[in-house]
């Protein structure tokens, strides 16, 4: 298993954890030479694509506990199954899209930040483009798994991280397109999501899952509702699902409407 997160320090203690078939590889995730890195690493040592980026919430040590156990709960699924990218670094809103901004006369707004959008957008794009690449160079080819988290904001608007919505909406986007292709499918390669409700993690903000808790506790989602989901992608070859994981309830979201598009027009 290659590890790759920006967190040196966290990235490394989980991989120590894991023991000598995992290797830690710093990554900014919406780099494209560091994504290539990370599956390349993977190639060379351990002879075929057995990847994950995965989350090493380095703040608080029950996270990184918390993330070790499913990590290892993950290499068991690796052994088994070989092929598996998760694409999972995630940012918060880098940017407030409607402040105010102050403009002198004849000058233009400054270009926008948009950070999130390149870590949560690009991230798993290059991720996904990459793991089609590799699992298919694997001898032989078997064909792999592809899960990006997504978000609850990824499935319904939020009113305080439309930057964070937008880039999760397209990863929803995305395994629900790369989950019709033809070629994918033959190849026994799926694409899914898991959309989870607050996590205790170090993306929520101080207090918010305080306040969470306070004022709609449902929505708190144990680490083991989204490991379900996890399962369920690894264990079947459904593809093409966005899961939504709120509270103990990991279930796949339909898309609302039937759109009228002959597949492949
Ligand atoms: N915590 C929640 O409530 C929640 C809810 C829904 C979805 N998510 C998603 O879950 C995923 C994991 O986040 P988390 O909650 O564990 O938060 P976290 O902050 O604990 O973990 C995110 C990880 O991504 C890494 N990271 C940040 N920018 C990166 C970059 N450019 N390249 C590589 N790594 C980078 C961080 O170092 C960190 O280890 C994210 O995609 C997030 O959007 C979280």
């Amino acid at each position: 298993m290659v590890i790759g997160d920006l967190n040196v320090k966290g990235g490394e203690a989980v991989a120590e954890k894991l023991g000598k078939d995992c290797v830690f590889v710093k990554c900014d995730a919406s780099n494209y030479d560091d994504v290539v890195n990370i599956f390349e690493t993977a190639k060379q040592k351990f002879g075929r694509v057995d990847f994950g980026t995965f989350p090493f919430p380095p703040h608080k040590r029950p996270t990184l506990r918390k993330t070790a156990r499913i990590a290892v709960s993950l290499v068991k699924k690796l052994n088994r199954l070989l092929i598996v990218v998760a694409a999972n670094a995630g940012i918060a809103e880098s940017m407030d899209l409607t402040k105010p901004i102050n403009v002198a006369a004849g000058q233009t707004p400054p270009k926008p930040n948009l950070k999130t959008v390149d870590v949560n957008l690009y991230g798993p794009l290059y991720a996904a483009y990459l793991a089609v690449h590799y699992f298919r160079t694997n001898s032989p080819a078997t064909g792999g798994r592809y899960v990006v988290t997504s978000s609850a904001a990824g499935l319904y608007g939020h009113i305080d991280l439309p930057l964070y919505s937008a880039a999760k909406f397209g990863c929803v986007g995305l395994i629900r397109s790369l989950g019709l292709d033809r070629r994918c499918i033959a190849e026994n390669i799926t694409f899914n999501a898991i959309c989870p409700g607050w996590v205790e993690t170090g993306l929520a903000p101080p207090g918010m899952i305080e306040f969470v808790r306070q004022n709609c506790a449902e929505i708190i989602t144990p680490m083991s509702t989204i490991m379900r989901a996890y399962n369920i992608f690894l264990d079947s070859n459904v593809s093409a699902q966005a899961y939504e994981c709120t509270g103990e309830l990991a279930e796949p979201r339909p898309e609302p409407d039937v759109f009228p598009l002959p597949v492949g027009c």
